[in-house]
């Protein structure tokens, strides 16, 4: 959940360091702090709040030594107060670590720990990383060694690095579990928890694997197994991003910007390697049940993609919110299950735990992701990268339009492969899915301002309806989740034929309730529930095409979008959510990238 980085080399750390955690930020951001070795002696600087302010505070910028960690937290175990902050330092002051993940067992180490004497200054679990270190270098291990044995010693998660002013060149990293990379330059080295905090200073990326451990100095690194000390071999992969892709290219917020660039996402997501797709489709028929697994935006693609399997391939699926698989599903799978994983970072930990599962029962494992090099990339018999490009926002907008497209694209090639439907509806249904760039490109410019309006409407309510039927639904799941994460506004969402059956009863004068309506089959259930709505005094709005008069009549509010197969419409009717949760939560003042209590990658269970 948080972000972790490290330089070694030429330079001064601390400033490229503090460029590299303001890039993580969006990790978590209740507390940061940076170690740098400097003059025999680990210098320490953390504090709360964010990087910037803490820098206006502390001067971390201006720190000495040419080699450094730094980390910027979203809390798990202690408050996000200063004396939790990273990184961490054994008694004697000469180590100091970062870390990010879960230590499982860190209560009976803690515990072992003050037996043996030591002293811990903090609440968090991950301290006891930099006391174990000393407590095997007490016992007369080397540098490397002591990590390596108190590494094996961990349960639980981690992305650690540590610098010591015993060996004060080296940066020691080591991942179970949480993502970590290598980025190799010419006279550095780097390490982090993502590609964004590295593109800067190198296209050169090591992605290593869970229990590997890495020694990074200013001239090479060296990776080996925790476990057995073997010295290992990891690919160097160039990533092909520039800084630009990563900031905000002249919008106030990385949220919009990620907005207005669906139209270009979603063409590049459209440029999947077939044969993978064609994969995934295959071994999708073979299962004897399919299982669409994700969280929370990832999940509600999986609905749009229930929709798309069963409508389009004749392929039933089973949508499921990743937390509740093994609880659920458990204890019927097997070998002949198959699961589709949808993440965008493919680290989320409620995902990989399900898949660990399901891997030990022999289901076949499937993913889209949007994350090269990921655990869930490696724990997939097959996986497509969605090609969305970094998203900053901790709000899921562009990955979003972008899962769906891949899933109604693996749905045509399982109609092909299955034989179900007619090849005249094959070939309609693949002009529609092509023109989806055009069409959101379209939908950005008709939905802009009309929004923008309505958002000082929603802005002052205390309570939104979101309801749609069909694959609407799913739109509408994604429509909630938008406007509660970023306006903190809460929202009730369910498939529109319910209201009847409970949910009604909420309506009063002026209660704001947002149908999805595109031109499909459900088009006079619609209206009949818009009637419903209206009579009990509902603030009617409607999200429906721009040439249906009947609709825009109804409505007190009317969101006019372009022509686009109803089944596809998730990826576009989801635009006028996105920015609707965008411009209200600007409204009541909050900061659309940095929602309250949440973080992009949540990589605790
Ligand atoms: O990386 P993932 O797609 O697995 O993340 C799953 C959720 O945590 C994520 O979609 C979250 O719900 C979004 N930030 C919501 O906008």
């Amino acid at each position: 959940m948080c972000g972790i980085v490290g330089y070694t080399g030429a330079e001064s750390a601390a400033p490229v360091l503090l460029r590299a955690l303001k890039r993580l930020e969006y990790r978590g951001y209740d507390s940061a702090g940076v170690a740098t070795v400097y003059a025999g002696e680990v210098v320490v600087r953390k504090d709360a709040g964010r990087v910037d302010e803490i820098n206006a505070r502390l001067k971390l910028e201006s720190m000495p030594g040419t080699v450094g960690i730094a980390h910027t937290r979203w809390a798990t175990h202690g408050a996000p107060t200063a004396q939790n902050a990273h990184p961490h330092t054994d008694c004697s002051g000469r180590i100091a670590i970062v870390h990010n993940g879960v230590i499982e067992n860190y209560l009976a180490l803690k515990k072992e720990l003050l037996d043996l004497d030591h002293s811990l200054a903090s609440r968090t679990d991950s301290e006891v990383v930099a006391h174990l270190v000393e407590e095997y270098l007490r016992r007369g291990e080397q540098l490397e060694q002591a990590f390596r044995k108190a590494l094996q010693r961990l349960e639980g998660s981690y992305a650690v690095a540590l610098v010591s002013s015993l060996s004060p060149e080296k940066i020691l990293a080591a991942r179970r579990e949480a993502p970590l990379i290598i980025g190799a330059g010419k006279g550095f080295n780097m390490v982090a928890s993502d590609i964004t905090a590295l593109i800067e200073m190198t296209k050169e990326m090591v992605f290593l694997h869970d229990g590997d451990m890495a020694v990074l100095t200013g001239s090479g690194y060296r990776i080996l197994r925790i476990d057995t000390g073997e010295v290992v071999e990891r690919p160097v992969k160039v990533v092909e991003l520039t800084v630009e892709m990563a900031e905000k290219q002249g919008y106030p917020h990385f949220m919009l910007k990620e907005i207005f660039e669906q139209p270009e996402t979603l063409r590049n997501s459209l440029r999947l390697q077939i044969e993978y797709v064609d994969l995934l489709a295959e071994l999708l028929d073979r299962g004897r049940t399919v299982f669409l697994i994700g969280a929370g935006t990832s999940y509600n693609a999986c609905v749009a993609g229930s929709y798309l399997f069963s409508q389009i391939a004749r392929l039933p699926t089973l949508p499921v919110i990743a937390s509740e698989f093994i609880p659920n599903y458990g204890a019927s799978i097997g070998v002949d299950t198959v699961i589709l994983a949808v993440s965008q970072s493919g680290e989320t930990a409620d995902v990989l735990s399900a898949l660990e599962y399901a891997r030990m029962r022999a289901c076949t494992i499937l993913g889209i992701t949007n994350t090269v090099g990921s655990t869930l990339t490696r724990v997939s018999r097959a996986y497509v990268l969605q090609n969305s490009g970094p998203e900053i926002g901790v709000a899921a907008t562009k990955t979003f339009t972008s899962q769906v497209l891949v899933l109604a694209k693996i749905a045509l090639r399982l109609a092909r492969l299955r034989g179900k439907i007619a090849q005249y509806e094959i070939d309609e249904f693949n002009s529609w899915l092509e023109r989806v760039p055009q069409t959101v490109a379209e939908a950005l410019t008709m939905v802009n301002e009309p929004v923008r309006r309505l958002a000082e409407r929603i802005a002052e309510s205390r309570v939104v309806f979101i309801l749609g039927r069909g694959v609407s639904y799913s739109t509408a799941l994604e429509g909630r989740l938008k406007i509660m994460e970023l306006s903190y506004i809460p929202c009730i969402t369910y498939p529109a034929g319910e209201s009847k059956h409970g949910p009604i009863s909420v309506i009063e004068g002026g209660v704001p309730v947002i149908f999805v309506a595109p031109p499909d089959e459900y088009r006079k259930q619609n209206i009949g529930s818009i009637m419903e709505m209206k009579a009990r005094g509902a603030y009617t709005v409607v999200v429906g095409d721009a040439s249906d008069q009947e609709l825009k009549q109804l409505a007190d509010y009317y969101i006019e979008m372009p022509k686009i197969h109803p089944l596809l419409s998730p990826t576009t009717y989801t635009i006028p959510f996105q920015l609707l949760a965008y411009y209200t939560a600007l409204a009541k003042g909050h900061d659309p990238d940095k929602p309250r209590n949440l973080a992009k990658s949540i990589t605790v269970p």
